[in-house]
């Protein structure tokens, strides 16, 4: 498939900017969208429209989806991680602006986009493999995601008769300006690229769910069945 219209979220870093460069290797149209002007510049120059705004501004987001044409593809991979260090102490500022962010920010996506998407078209969600077991000081990361794959799945049942897909994908760690602020060990990560060409062979073959790489998918979902005591101090021994 090629000539499609492809909207991502996110576009101006990691697995963003690496999505728009298969897009384009692939023909097709391609629609970025982030906020930072110096970032959006460098992008390629074959990108057939450029869209600055926040995704938490319904206002911004409404006038961009009025402006945009007819889309094959929509993908929601915008998103941030905050961690919460003080557990007694809780951020709640910073636990509410990941979920506006990484999950409200998608209902206000969809209700502007959605109607931009043709029948046989794919709406993408790049949720995260936090979502398979939980992980410390992940409150809000976690939560957003966890929100996110809800979302995702249920509105693939309500889409099923208006003939839109719904792709959900779960990266593992990958090397991207978000990570790169991480000092803890992050197993198996690959690079935004990698991550960005599983994205679009699955959306592709119109993949129902993603999960990426599966050396670390499979062990997280393995952990995730044992009992809890198990996987807990599994976990916490490895993010001390
Ligand atoms: N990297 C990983 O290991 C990993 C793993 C699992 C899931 N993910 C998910 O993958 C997605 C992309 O992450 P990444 O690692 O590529 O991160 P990144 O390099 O930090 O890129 C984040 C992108 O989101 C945009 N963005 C953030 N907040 C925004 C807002 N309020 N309004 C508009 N755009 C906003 C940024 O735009 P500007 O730069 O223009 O501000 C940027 O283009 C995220 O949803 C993340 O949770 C990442």
């Amino acid at each position: 498939m090629a000539d499609n219209m492809v909207l991502i979220t996110g576009a101006t870093s990691g697995i963003g900017a690496a999505l728009v460069d298969e897009y384009l290797a692939k023909s097709d149209k391609v629609i970025a969208c982030g906020r930072s002007q110096q970032k959006m510049a460098a992008l390629d120059t074959r990108v057939y429209q450029q869209c600055l705004f926040d995704i938490t501004d319904s206002d911004a987001v409404a006038q961009v989806a009025s402006e945009v044409a007819t889309l094959d593809i929509l993908i929601l991979n915008a998103g941030d991680c905050r961690y919460i260090d003080d557990v007694i102490k809780f951020d709640h500022q910073a636990f509410s602006a990941i979920i506006a962010t990484n999950l409200t920010a998608l209902g206000t996506l969809l209700a502007a986009f959605l109607p931009k998407v043709k029948r046989g078209g794919q709406v993408v969600f790049v949720s995260s493999s936090a979502t398979i077991l939980p992980f410390p000081r992940s409150e809000a990361y976690g939560a957003s995601k966890a929100g996110a794959d809800y979302l995702a799945n249920s509105l693939r049942l309500d889409l099923l008769e208006h003939d839109i897909g719904v792709t959900l994908v779960h990266p593992g760690f990958v090397s991207t300006p978000l990570t790169d602020k991480n000092t803890f060990d992050m197993p198996f990560m690959i690079t935004s690229q990698e991550a960005a060409k599983r994205i679009v062979k699955g959306v592709n073959q119109r993949k129902a769910y993603l999960h990426f790489p599966k050396r670390l998918t499979w062990l997280l979902k393995f952990f995730s069945i044992l009992p809890a005591g198990l996987w807990q101090k599994l976990i916490i021994r490895n993010n001390p």
